[in-house]
């Protein structure tokens, strides 16, 4: 029987080597060579993972193939079939990115515990046991078939899934497996690649769905190789604020659905709770309305929310002025408040600006800038908005305020929650029309 080889491969160019070098001689990099199974123990060709029980051996005619959208296993969370795309597909491989205590175990246990129905394999890489039962037990009801994996040694681990034929795999987390082709240890990039692909390939040999958990490093990119998130499907991303009690679950990536769609949940006492409403726990209503803040309306997804955006603009005390943005692109920021200046005549260079949007969302949607600027010349002025108000609308380098996409939606969303007018470039819409910045502040004043 060949025995396993192993070489080392530099990650930036490709070339190989026997040992490791620090340096790659080929194309330089340090650092870069990574050891990487390129012959198993049994000494068979690698397979590439890709069937989905297709025939491989003859062609397929397009037009006859038959659409998935019936083989869609629902997984019983509603949020988290929206944004896989309308549930789960067999043989398809979910990673769930997130930081640390953001939710990632609970959600996958609560995944497990609403779907009695199935025999689900739990692989535990980061608690024990014990832990899982008593999270499981606050939960809800454990049914007889969840099964629990403390077996981290992937061949192992596959030769269990083999025998065992789940209808779910879920690996919490994958930097806790390892193989023993390797002697790197488990959580490196070529331990974490060599894991995830024999795992995917076992998924697609069962024909079940499997969720993989990955550690999310400080720069906020899921740990390991780029290529982990080539090789699956789906990428989804746990996000929030710790503080907070909302959680976010975006897909950066998916082939089997749009990347447009976001799941908003709650964290409470007994888990993650589906959220439905978002707007109505975003915008918070005061007794009184507040200089420096103000309701946009933006799409995440193709959801419309209303979010409230805080601004806070004071007298810089240090030479600098200082500019900090919380949920906003910090670039944007600086160019808002610089067509501010130059369009509005807003002295804003002497003065410290700092905003934040409320629950801890990040937003990309431009047409929060509408809003962001209200609430900068809200607190500048030191006048209130007044209640009942809300925006939507881009912001370009001419103080012209732009048209956004699905404005109907917007308007309806903000209709269903109670705001009589809303601020927007719409020549033919409801609303209130504003087509120039220096509008906005005479407005506000
Ligand atoms: P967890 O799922 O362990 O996070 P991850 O797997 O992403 O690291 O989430 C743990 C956090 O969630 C922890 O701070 C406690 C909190 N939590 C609740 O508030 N309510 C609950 O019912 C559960 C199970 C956890
Ligand atoms: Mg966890």
């Amino acid at each position: 029987m060949a025995k396993t080889k192993t070489q080392y491969i530099c990650q930036s160019c490709g070339a190989s080597s026997p040992k490791w070098l620090g340096k790659c001689p080929q194309c330089g990099a340090w650092n870069s060579m990574e050891e990487t199974v390129v012959q198993t123990s049994k000494g068979d060709k690698r397979k590439a993972a890709t069937s989905y029980g297709d025939d491989h051996s003859k062609l397929h005619q397009l037009k006859k193939v038959e659409p998935d959208s019936y083989s869609r296993i629902p997984s019983k969370i509603g949020e988290l079939d929206r944004v896989l795309g309308g549930g789960m597909m067999p043989g398809s491989v979910v990673l769930i990115g997130g930081e640390p205590g953001i939710g990632k175990s609970t959600l996958l246990l609560q995944l497990t515990l609403q779907n009695p129905d199935k025999k689900i394999v739990y692989v535990a890489g980061e608690e024990s046991t014990a832990q899982i039962k008593d999270r499981a037990d606050r939960l809800g009801n454990i049914s007889e078939n969840c099964f629990i994996s403390t077996e981290l040694i992937v061949e192992n681990l596959n030769e269990q899934l083999k025998k065992e034929k789940p209808a779910l795999i879920i690996v919490d987390s994958i930097q806790t497996i390892q193989s023993h082709n390797l002697e790197s240890i488990p959580g490196t990039i070529s331990q974490i690649r060599e894991t995830a692909y024999q795992l995917i390939n076992m998924a697609k040999y069962l024909n079940v769905p499997l969720f993989l958990v990955g550690h999310i490093t400080k720069s906020g990119n899921i740990a390991g190789p780029k290529v982990l998130e080539h090789m699956v499907d789906t990428v989804l991303q746990f996000e929030g604020e710790h503080t907070g009690q909302l959680r976010l679950l975006r897909t950066t990536k998916n082939r089997f659905g749009s990347t447009a769609e976001i799941g908003v949940f709650e964290m409470q006492q007994n888990g993650l709770r589906e959220v439905s409403n978002p707007s109505e726990i975003l915008v918070q209503h005061y007794a009184e309305q507040l200089t420096g803040t103000a309701v946009a309306v933006v799409n995440e997804g193709i959801r419309p929310l209303m979010v409230e955006v805080q601004a806070l603009v004071s007298p810089a005390t240090y030479g600098t002025p200082q500019r900090t943005a919380n949920g906003y692109n910090h670039k944007r920021l600086n160019m808002l408040l610089a067509v501010l200046e130059k369009r509005a005549g807003l002295k804003l260079s002497t003065r410290d600006v700092f905003v934040n949007i409320a629950g801890g969302l990040k937003i990309a949607d431009t047409a929060i800038d509408l809003a962001m600027a209200a609430a900068i010349v809200s607190s500048y002025l030191d006048i209130e908005i007044p209640p009942h108000t809300c925006f939507s609308g881009e912001i370009g380098l001419a103080g012209e305020v732009r048209p956004v996409s699905r404005m109907e939606q917007r308007i309806s969303e903000a209709h269903r929650l109670g705001y009589k007018k809303i601020f927007t470039r719409s020549g033919n819409q409801a609303g209130k029309n504003i087509t120039d910045i220096r509008q906005l502040v005479k407005q506000l004043d």
